[in-house]
């Protein structure tokens, strides 16, 4: 018989499981130009900060566990938008992630089930997300699930402009 799943929001007493989750996702994208940066101490941190969204009124954290064990995870958040535009709120949707071995058994699907039943006891009337534009895994699946794409997130590095002081500065070191 396969193990039963179940969704249910996470408390405070989860926040080893939920580290480990998250860490699981950012880890997995070691590779991307915003979310490969991971500090050294970024566990230390993320039970700081992670303690502090489990408590919030205004966001609410998924867990999807298989038999008791923690298989995937999803963050919603109870977002404003601009007082010059509809909607007013809208739910935000970050840091979902599903074991490896657990991918493609409605694992995700199952989460987005408890999201939407969030969104509409808050009055959400929708939901937004960014996805990596390098994951064909997290685009099948955020299309399959009705997500379209209306933005891109560009970036560059900023060019350190250098002052005459510092070109002395540099040729000076250079030279010893
Ligand atoms: C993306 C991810 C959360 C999907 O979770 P999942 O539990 O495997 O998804 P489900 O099994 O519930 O599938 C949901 C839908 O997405 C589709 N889907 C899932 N993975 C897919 C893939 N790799 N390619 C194409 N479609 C996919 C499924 O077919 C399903 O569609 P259907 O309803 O038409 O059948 C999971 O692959 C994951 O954790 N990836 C790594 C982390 C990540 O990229 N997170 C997203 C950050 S934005």
């Amino acid at each position: 018989m396969t193990p039963r799943l179940a969704v249910r929001q996470a408390t405070l007493d989860d926040v080893t499981i939920v580290v480990e989750l998250r860490l699981a996702l950012l880890r997995e994208y070691d590779e991307h130009p915003l979310y490969g940066a991971l500090r050294a101490d970024a566990e230390e941190r993320a039970y700081e900060l992670y303690a502090m969204q489990l408590t919030s009124t205004r966001e609410a954290i998924y867990l999807a566990e298989r038999d008791g064990r923690g298989v995937g995870i999803m963050r919603v958040v109870d977002t404003p938008s601009s007082p010059l535009l509809h909607p007013e709120r809208y739910c935000y949707i970050s840091s979902v992630y599903v074991r490896p071995e657990e991918r493609r058994r409605g694992v995700l699907h199952a989460m987005m089930a408890e999201a939407e039943r969030w969104c509409t006891a808050r009055g959400l009337s929708e939901m937004r997300l960014h996805n990596a534009s390098s994951s064909m895994m997290a685009q099948g699946a955020w299309s399959a699930l009705g997500f379209e794409v209306v933005e891109q997130v560009r970036r560059r590095p900023v060019a350190a402009k250098r002052g005459p002081g510092t070109t002395q500065a540099r040729t000076v070191a250079e030279a010893r």
